[in-house]
Order: C-alpha cells, then structure tokens, then sequence
C-alpha cells in the first residue's frame, strides 16, 4: 500500500500514515517521506513499534547520525546508547530524577525556543523523537515554522539582518535559566559558534530564520542591541500563526527540521509522571556559514 501524507497546514506539519518503520524503507518510499519533509518540516509517525536499532536505522536514512554531549554523559545519564540523546526526565536507575540534579536543571533548557546543536559548528539537519513513555497531562512539544516567520518578516527587518552573524553557546541557553556549572571539559568541548541569521533551507531553497535560545550575541552589534533584535525575532517567529503543538501519544515518532524550525517542551509535572523520549539526530553537510558563503569576522 501507497503511504499517505496529510498535511496539518498547507505548508507545515503533515501526519505520515500507511507506513511501518520498524522495517527498511523502499527507496519509492523514502523519497516520498524526504519530499515530505522537505515541504512540511515536522512529520508525525504514530503507531511505530521501534528498537534502538530501527530508530536510528530510519534515522540514517537522512544522513550521519550525531553522539551526544558531553555534559549529557555524566554518571547520571547511561541509560541509552550514544547516538541516543536521552530526553526523558528519568536518571541511569529508570526512575524519576531528583529535583536537585543537574540533569533535570541542564534538561529545562529544553523549555526555551530552539534548534537541535545550532551550538555546534556543524549543527543538527534533523531531529526524530520517539515517545516511549508519556505524561497524562501536558509535555506536548511546540514547533515554530520559520520560512513562514521569515516570509512575513517587514521588508526592512529583511534588509537589516541579511548577511548577519549569530554566535550560538549551550551556555548562552544555559545561562538564560541560571544555569552556569559546566566543567572545564563541557566548555572546551563547546566554544560559541558562528551561526548565520538568515540562510537558505537546502530542501526547497526558500529562506528562513535561524535562531534559537542557544543565540547569545551577533557578530558587530553592541550586546542590547543583539539580545534586543534575538527577542524580537523570537517573539515574532513563535506567534500562534507560525506554530503547530504536538501532543504525543506513545509509540509517535516525530522529526523535525533543524534548519528552519524552532521547537521546546511544554511544561508537565516532572517529578511525578514518567516522560520517556528519545531522539536521534542527523547532522548537516556544512557549518551554516560555510553553506552562505558569509565571511565571518574573528568573534
Ligand atoms: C528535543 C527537545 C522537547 C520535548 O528532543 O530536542 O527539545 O518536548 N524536546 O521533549
Ligand atoms: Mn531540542
């Protein structure tokens, strides 16, 4: 049987139904869930029965997978494999977390606007979530289309921040919530990047946005002006018009592009309900400059 798309919107968000990606994709098929995606950003998949292996098999299918952080392995985080990034709110023994860990304040970043690793100088093409466990009431995740934000973005806000170059930190996020204990290790690992503000989506070559909370300063702005304009561009990309909120149920999949969406959890009673994600994250060919062409000054 033929898979089928149908679409949320016209241009964003589609459900994929008729498919089964516990097994290997056809070609046929694959192209049709790339051109999909290509055109809609987040695609859901419900009903998948997926091992790791699956998961990052289907997940391969896009590109090089990336491994995690390093402040995502410490000792309290072992409980998936390293091309798995662990977004649940459990520790190494299967349970709750603490109030007072680290992982949970260092996972809260995960409630702010952003794009998966835009705080690596490559960052992530896409993202595929898989939902094992689910809480009864809130933790949807929320996706902003950014090519629509841009889009409708005033000409003259268009011209100002063309050619514009962002510098992205996990610590800028980090800090955003009083979050500051990286060890020396995490922050060798994870210098500011260069990260352009506007580029071309390469699926469909239309422009979009690209920012996210990991964005803390913009190469030849003075420091108010920079969080200034990275709060305005925020505001106005994540206006109801531009979003789609996924609320999960267990065995959904759902992928989403990096480069031209911004998505975050929504709150839910973490202490209490077991939240089981995981997700497995798929590289881009170039760091984001590098595929403008934008020469950057020395940060
Ligand atoms: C992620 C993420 C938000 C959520 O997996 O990259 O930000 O709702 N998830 O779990
Ligand atoms: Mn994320």
């Amino acid at each position: 049987m033929a898979i089928t798309i149908m679409p949320v919107t016209p241009d964003f968000a589609a459900e994929v139904h008729d498919i089964d990606l516990a097994k290997p994709l056809t070609d046929a098929e694959f192209a049709e869930v790339e051109a999909a995606f290509e055109k809609y950003s987040v695609l859901v998949f419900c009903d998948q029965h997926l091992e790791a292996e699956q998961h990052l098999d289907f997940a391969r299918r896009f590109g090089p997978l990336e491994t995690s952080i390093a402040v995502y392995r410490g000792d309290e985080n072992l409980r998936v494999r390293p091309e798995i990034a662990d977004v649940s709110n459990l520790n190494a023994r299967d349970q709750i977390w603490g109030e007072k860990s680290r992982l949970r304040m260092f996972q809260l970043g995960n409630r702010l606007w952003h794009t998966d690793s835009s705080f690596k100088r490559v960052p992530a093409k896409c993202s595929l979530l898989y939902a094992r466990a689910i809480p009864p009431i809130g933790g949807h995740t929320e996706f902003a289309d950014l090519r629509a934000a841009y889009d409708a973005l005033p000409g003259e806000t268009k011209r100002r921040i063309e050619g514009l170059v962002a510098e992205h930190s996990i610590q800028y996020s980090r800090a955003k919530l009083g979050f500051a204990q990286f060890n020396e290790e995490e922050k060798r690992e994870m210098p500011p990047v260069p990260q352009v503000l506007v580029r071309t989506h390469a699926g469909s070559k239309r422009k979009t946005l690209y920012i996210a909370s990991h964005a803390g300063r913009i190469i030849g702005l003075a420091q108010d002006e920079a969080e200034k304009l990275l709060a305005e561009l925020t505001a106005h990309a994540t206006q109801r018009q531009f979003v789609y909120t996924h609320r999960w149920r267990v065995h959904d999949l759902v992928m989403w592009d990096d480069r031209c969406t911004m998505h975050r959890g929504t709150e839910f009673d973490d202490l209490r309900w077991r939240r089981d994600m995981q997700r497995a994250t798929v590289s881009d060919t170039a760091p984001t400059c590098e595929q403008e062409g934008a020469r950057v000054a020395a940060a």
